[in-house]
């Protein structure tokens, strides 16, 4: 298919979507095509006049009346439980906290605690370096040891020494999805409890976290749930552990009578033990704004549009990209896919700035990876399209090799 009946084809497919019109809820530059939303999620609509709200009204009128009377204190479970039916938890099994990273530490530890005896955490070798770099501080604090393993090849890395085994659920660079389902039960066989981190998956593909099982879970507000730079993440529990888990970090919002201010902890019950400190209100109340572009969307559809905008590009890469220097790393088979696709390239760092400078927003990862997200509310087949074209383009009149992109910027 060449590239001009490729766009008629998309804009065949947009215009069947019946998910065309949630791109309404978003506010995008115009022209732009963006598909950098696994790195930082478009503005939702509704987004701006809700923080005015929490700024001039909550915050400038109510002051500090409004921890009770805009519900302030509750709105980390509130928002907590927005998340877990996205990701297929119970309401009462999330709260909105914290990093990404500090939940990570938090649930690794707690995880860790409950199988006493044992001492090898397991965890993906080319996770991303935050979840590496904190499961080898929680070894060293607990006195565990870790082992890096390929997940694909997890049977042979389990055994009756593992307390815990931490995972992503899609992988920040390739874009592989792991069977989440059938990790979890191989990590329950032999007796370690699983932990994944959401980052690449929640509200892009549907997550069954009660359904696979899963122990615990931490995600990213600000990515495909678009809750802003710097959102609140979020930590999820499974019930059964309520009761017996103990954060690492505990604070006093997580205390079972936080206005008792006792010297002693006591955790609350349930996943508000999981909460530390004071939540950051504006960030969480942009976040909850930004959830309501789900509203009356089921996963499973947001996925099929996710499959349709990754396959149309992974077909059209094939035929276009591939002569041009570009490898697909992501896998083809959808169950093994994320919400991106990855192309190793050569130049892939002048590759992401030559198409930024056309109005096509991607991303680099170190060594050679050019990402590019399919963020299913906002994207179009026909950005899609439009991608493939630059990218062809940039490469044909080699501007990725400009000496302006031989010093890189600090975010890349
Ligand atoms: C898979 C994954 N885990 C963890 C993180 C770290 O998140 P944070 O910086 O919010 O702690 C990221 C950030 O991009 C990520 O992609």
């Amino acid at each position: 298919m060449d590239l001009t009946e490729a766009l008629h084809r998309a804009e065949q497919l947009d215009a069947e979507d019946p998910l065309a019109r949630v791109r309404e809820r978003f506010s995008l530059p115009d022209g732009l095509v963006y598909l950098d939303g696994n790195s930082l999620g478009a503005l939702g609509s509704s987004v701006p006049a809700a923080v005015g709200d929490a700024v001039q009204r909550q915050w400038g009128q109510s002051l500090v009346a409004s921890w009770n009377t805009h519900d302030w204190w509750d709105a980390p479970r509130r928002v907590g439980a927005r998340i877990a039916r996205l990701v297929g938890a119970a309401d009462d099994e999330v709260v909105v906290a914290d990093s990404t990273s500090v939940n990570l530490f938090k649930a690794l530890v707690a995880a860790a605690r409950l199988r006493p005896g044992r001492a090898t955490m397991v965890i993906e070798a080319g996770n991303f370096p935050a979840d590496l770099y904190i499961a080898d501080s929680v070894a060293d604090l607990l006195g565990l040891t870790v082992r890096r393993v390929d997940p694909l090849d997890i049977g042979s890395s389990l055994d009756d020494d593992v307390c815990v085994v931490s995972l992503s659920h899609v992988d920040y660079r390739t874009g592989r999805a792991y069977d989440m389902a059938a990790i979890t039960r191989a990590v329950h066989d032999a007796g370690a409890l699983a932990v994944w981190d959401l980052a690449h998956s929640a509200g892009a593909l549907v997550v069954e976290l009660d359904d696979c099982g899963v122990d615990f879970a931490v995600g990213c507000g600000y990515k495909y749930l678009n809750g802003g730079p710097g959102a609140p993440a979020y930590a999820m529990a499974a019930r059964r552990h309520h009761a017996t888990m103990r954060s690492p970090l505990p604070g006093w919002t997580g205390h079972a009578r936080p206005f008792a201010m006792e010297g002693t902890y006591e955790p609350a019950p349930g996943i508000d033990a999981m909460r530390c400190g004071t939540p950051p209100m504006l960030s969480l109340l942009a976040l909850e704004s930004a959830l309501g572009a789900f509203d009356g969307l089921t996963m499973p559809q947001v996925r099929a549009r996710s499959l349709s905008l990754t396959t149309l590009f992974l077909d059209l890469a094939e035929e276009h990209l591939v002569a041009h220097g570009f490898e697909v790393v992501t896998p083809r088979r959808d169950a093994e896919r994320g919400s991106q696709v990855s192309l190793n390239h050569p130049d892939a760092y002048g590759v992401v700035q030559a198409l930024a400078a056309r109005g096509v927003v991607a991303d680099f990862r170190h060594p050679d990876i050019v990402r590019l997200g399919f963020a299913p509310l906002y994207v179009r087949h026909t950005d899609v399209v439009t991608a493939v074209r630059h990218l062809v383009e940039v490469v044909e009149a080699g501007e990725d090799r400009d000496e302006q992109w031989v010093v890189r910027a600090t975010v890349t």
